[in-house]
């Protein structure tokens, strides 16, 4: 196989943009697109000069395509996807990979099972910056984690919520900025300090009329009894984000693009113990870690990145397993939020479902839809 023939699944938004990054990469193809709204598929397939098809099946059935993008609302990831590795395709799946665990087990399973390659739309992970901060904590540098803060602040207007009518729904997206904006910085969050064993979090739509949350607090516990912070909503207009990770024998800071790391002259652990003055206090030296900017970052690396794996077995950026853990992290934030109990990780996968059951039950017919299929202008300037 000289290029990877790849079709879209799910093309109003941000399977677009994908459409537009594959047509720019030399050893891939878009061959097909697929859409449920009819004219969008056919405005697509007309834009792109190739073949449209309003139900996925009969793409994936097609022959046309060895690989497929899933960028439908999430609760079709796992559904999708399962069908294209049982139909013998490779798949590059939007986040978060599914709506609840059980189902991202499921995905995974059949990913295994079918031996193709399975990846996942994580494209902060080609941030220099977090791939220098995860080099650091991989090196051991930081010892073993003490405490971890993760605040990750979104903003979004009333309208963005009224411009689908599956977002902000239990039915349609089963979660609000847990599932939809914050899963990024999750999937860094837990790279860089693991999955909490323990999540206590408080839930709430505090400032958008929505039936799901916009705003989460939340208290994390750890293996080894460490205790981290976390924090997102899409109520405050003030970026950026702010990582944290204390260790016993160094420290991490990442605001938005910068990183800074402190080292330790002693461990933490031992320091405390042993310093003989009463007033003695830990040496370390801080260092602004250089970041360089001029290398190619976003989707399209993780879309060339799929199709070298495919092609020549290149390592994944994103192993589609991996996309378990942020799932993890926020179906507990929810389970905890709508039961006010802590949460033990891994979630209990039955009872999740019977939570979300009871939601979807609840969840009420949106009363404001203006549909807007704009993709974030962010995104859009750097395709
Ligand atoms: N990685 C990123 O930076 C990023 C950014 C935005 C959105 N996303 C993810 O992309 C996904 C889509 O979000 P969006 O903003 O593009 O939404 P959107 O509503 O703009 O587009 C989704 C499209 O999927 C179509 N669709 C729905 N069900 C389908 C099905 N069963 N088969 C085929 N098509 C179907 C809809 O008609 C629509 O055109 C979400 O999971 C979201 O989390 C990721």
């Amino acid at each position: 196989m000289e290029k990877v023939r790849i079709g879209v699944i799910g093309v109003g938004g941000m399977g677009y943009a994908h459409c537009k990054s594959v047509k720019l990469i030399e050893n891939a193809e878009l061959t097909c697109v697929s859409d449920v709204d009819e004219n969008v598929a056919k405005e697509r397939g007309e834009e792109f000069g190739v073949k449209y098809f309003t139900d996925y099946k009969d793409l994936i059935k097609s022959g046309l395509c060895d690989a497929v993008i899933v960028a439908t609302p999430h609760w079709f990831h796992p559904e999708i996807s399962i069908f294209a590795f049982e139909n013998g395709l490779h798949v590059l799946s939007e986040k978060p990979i599914a709506v609840k665990v059980s189902d991202a087990d499921k995905m995974i399973e059949a990913a295994k099972k079918s031996g193709k390659v399975f990846s996942i739309m994580f494209q902060r992970r080609t941030e220099p910056v977090f791939k220098k901060a995860i080099e650091i904590v991989k090196s051991g540098k930081i010892g073993e984690i003490q405490k971890a803060v993760c605040i990750d602040p979104w903003y979004r207007t009333q309208a963005y919520y009224d411009s689908g009518i599956w977002r902000a729904t239990w039915v349609g997206e089963g979660g609000g900025v847990i599932i939809n904006q914050a899963p990024h910085t999750i999937d860094l969050f837990t790279q860089l300090a693991g999955l909490p064993k323990k999540i206590e979090a408080k839930t709430r739509a505090k400032l958008h009329d929505i039936e799901v949350e916009d705003e989460v607090s939340a208290f994390l516990e750890y293996e080894n009894g460490a205790w981290g912070w976390y924090y997102t909503s899409t109520c405050e207009p003030v970026g950026p984000f702010h990582l944290e990770i204390t260790g016993d024998k160094g420290k991490l800071i990442i605001r938005g693009s910068t990183l800074t790391f402190y080292s330790f002259e002693y461990p933490i652990s031992e320091f405390t113990k042993k310093a003989p003055d009463m007033w003695a206090s830990l040496k370390y030296t801080e260092e602004k870690i250089e970041i360089t900017s001029n290398v190619e970052t976003g989707h399209i690396v993780i879309i060339k990145n799929f199709v070298r794996a495919i092609l020549y077995g290149e390592e994944l950026i994103v192993k589609g397993e991996e996309g378990l853990n942020s799932v993890e992290f926020l179906n507990a934030c929810i389970l905890s939020g709508k039961k006010e109990k802590p949460v033990e990780l891994p979630v209990n996968r039955k009872e999740y479902d019977e939570l979300m059951e009871e939601l979807k039950k609840s969840s009420k017919p949106k009363k404001v839809v203006r549909v807007q299929r704009i993709t974030d202008p962010n995104i859009a300037k750097k395709i």
